[in-house]
C-alpha cells in the first residue's frame, strides 16, 4: 500500500501502447517527426489557441526552463515558500535563470493571494540595488493539495499585469486540478492571464513526459536553445511526444485524474469520520493531508502503509499539530486500487475502535 506519491507507479497502458506504436520504423530526430507535430497541434486544440510547446523529461526541467525565459538574471521570481521550485529542485530554477532569485512568501495551504503578493511587491524598495520582481510562479495543485479557483487565478493574473510580472503555473498535477474545477484547460490558464505553463504528464500516466506550454509568444523565442543547452532536446523526441498521444486519446488523462481524485476523496471522507482525525487542508485533488493520532500513524506504518510526514508550515496557527498527533500526506495515483484505500481505512478504523475501548 504505497501512498508516498503519484510517481511511484509506472506508466499507464494507453501511454505504453502509444509508445510501442511510435517505436516502429525510422522518423526524423530531435522533434522533427510527424508524431511530435501532431501532438503539438493537439495542444493547440486542447488550449483553444495557438501555443508553443516544448517537450521535456522532468518537471524540474519544465519549471527551470520556463522560468529562465520569463525572468532575466537580475530579476526576482515570487513563489510560495513551500513551492516545489524553491524547495525540491536543488536550485535548478536559479541555475537556469543565471542569477535571478526566488522569493518565497507565506500563505495558508501553500497558496498565494493577489493581495498578499501585491503587498509584498509594494513593500520592495525600488532602487538599482534591489532585484526587480519579474515573475510569479504558482503550483496548481498547491503543495498542500489545494486547487486555485478561477476567481483566484484571475485575481493573480490581473495583479501580474498591473505589476508587469510574467505568470507561470507549475502544473505538475494539471489534470487533477482541471477535473477538480470542472473547467477547460483554457479557462484554467491563459484566460486568467497565465503566460507560461509546466504541463505535467508523468504523475498522471506518462512514463516521463512534461511539456512547457507558452501562451505569450515572446517567452517562446529562445526556449529551444535554452532546452538544448539543458540537454532537453531529445534526439528520439517522438518517444516523448508519443506519450502525450496516448495520454490525450479518449480523454484518458482526465479519466486518470478523476480516478485519483475520487479515491482521494474516499480516503479523506473515511479518515475524517474517525475520532481524532481532522484534515490539515481540504481534499480538493489527489492528495490527502490528515492530522491523525500518533497511535494511528504508528499502526499504519507497522502495517506497511507508505506515506510521508508533512510540514505544518502552511497551517493556520489555531490548527497546529499537537504532541500526540502526526500530519501526513497520502497521495493517490491513477493506478491506486480502491481495495488499497479500503485496507488503509480498515487499519485506521481498528486503531480508532481500540482507542475508544481503552
Ligand atoms: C509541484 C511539483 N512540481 C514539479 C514536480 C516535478 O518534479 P520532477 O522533476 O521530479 O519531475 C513535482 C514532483 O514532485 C511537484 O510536486
Amino acid at each position: 500500500m504505497n501512498f508516498a506519491s503519484d510517481n511511484i507507479v509506472g506508466a499507464s497502458a494507453p501511454v505504453l501502447q502509444a509508445l510501442s506504436s511510435a517505436n516502429a520504423g525510422a522518423m526524423a530526430a530531435y522533434g522533427g517527426d510527424e508524431i511530435t507535430k501532431r501532438v503539438k497541434a493537439r495542444f493547440t486544440e486542447i488550449f483553444e489557441r495557438e501555443v508553443s510547446v516544448f517537450f521535456v523529461t522532468t518537471g524540474t526541467a519544465a519549471n527551470a526552463l520556463a522560468l529562465s525565459s520569463a525572468v532575466p538574471p537580475y530579476g526576482l521570481c515570487v513563489c510560495h515558500r513551500e513551492a516545489h521550485i524553491i524547495d525540491d529542485e536543488c536550485g535548478a530554477p536559479e541555475f537556469f535563470m543565471h542569477g535571478a532569485k526566488l522569493a518565497g512568501l507565506p500563505g495558508v495551504g501553500a497558496k498565494l493571494t493577489a493581495e498578499g503578493v501585491s503587498a509584498y511587491l509594494e513593500s520592495l524598495p525600488k532602487a538599482v540595488k534591489q532585484m526587480p520582481p519579474k515573475a510569479l510562479s504558482i503550483s496548481q495543485v498547491s503543495e498542500c493539495g489545494l486547487v486555485y479557483g478561477l476567481d483566484e487565478l484571475k485575481a493573480l493574473g490581473q495583479m501580474c499585469r498591473e505589476h508587469g510580472l510574467a505568470f507561470h503555473m507549475d502544473g505538475a498535477r494539471f489534470a487533477n486540478a482541471l477535473v477538480s474545477l470542472g473547467c477547460t484547460p483554457a479557462e484554467m490558464t491563459w484566460k486568467q492571464g497565465v503566460d507560461i505553463l509546466s504541463f505535467g504528464g508523468t504523475k498522471n500516466g506518462c512514463l516521463m513526459a512534461e511539456a512547457i506550454v507558452v501562451f505569450k509568444p515572446e517567452l517562446a523565442e529562445a526556449l529551444d536553445y535554452r532546452a538544448k543547452r539543458a540537454g532537453q532536446i531529445i534526439s528520439k523526441g517522438r518517444l516523448i511526444s508519443a506519450q502525450f498521444e496516448g495520454y490525450f486519446a479518449d480523454d484518458h488523462w482526465c479519466a486518470n485524474a478523476r480516478h485519483a481524485n475520487r479515491l482521494a476523496k474516499l480516503l479523506s471522507d473515511g479518515l475524517t469520520q474517525l475520532p481524532g482525525v481532522r484534515l490539515a487542508w481540504e481534499t480538493q485533488a489527489n492528495e490527502v493531508f490528515p492530522i491523525i493520532p500518533a497511535a494511528m500513524d504508528k499502526a499504519l506504518r507497522n502495517a506497511g502503509v507508505l506515506y510521508h510526514p508533512w510540514t505544518e508550515l502552511s497551517l493556520p496557527e489555531a490548527e497546529k499539530v499537537g504532541p500526540d498527533e502526526a500530519l501526513i500526506r497520502l497521495v493517490v495515483s491513477f493506478a491506486t486500487r480502491e481495495e488499497d484505500v479500503h485496507k488503509v481505512l480498515d487499519i485506521a478504523r481498528s486503531v480508532a475502535s481500540r482507542q475508544a475501548a481503552e
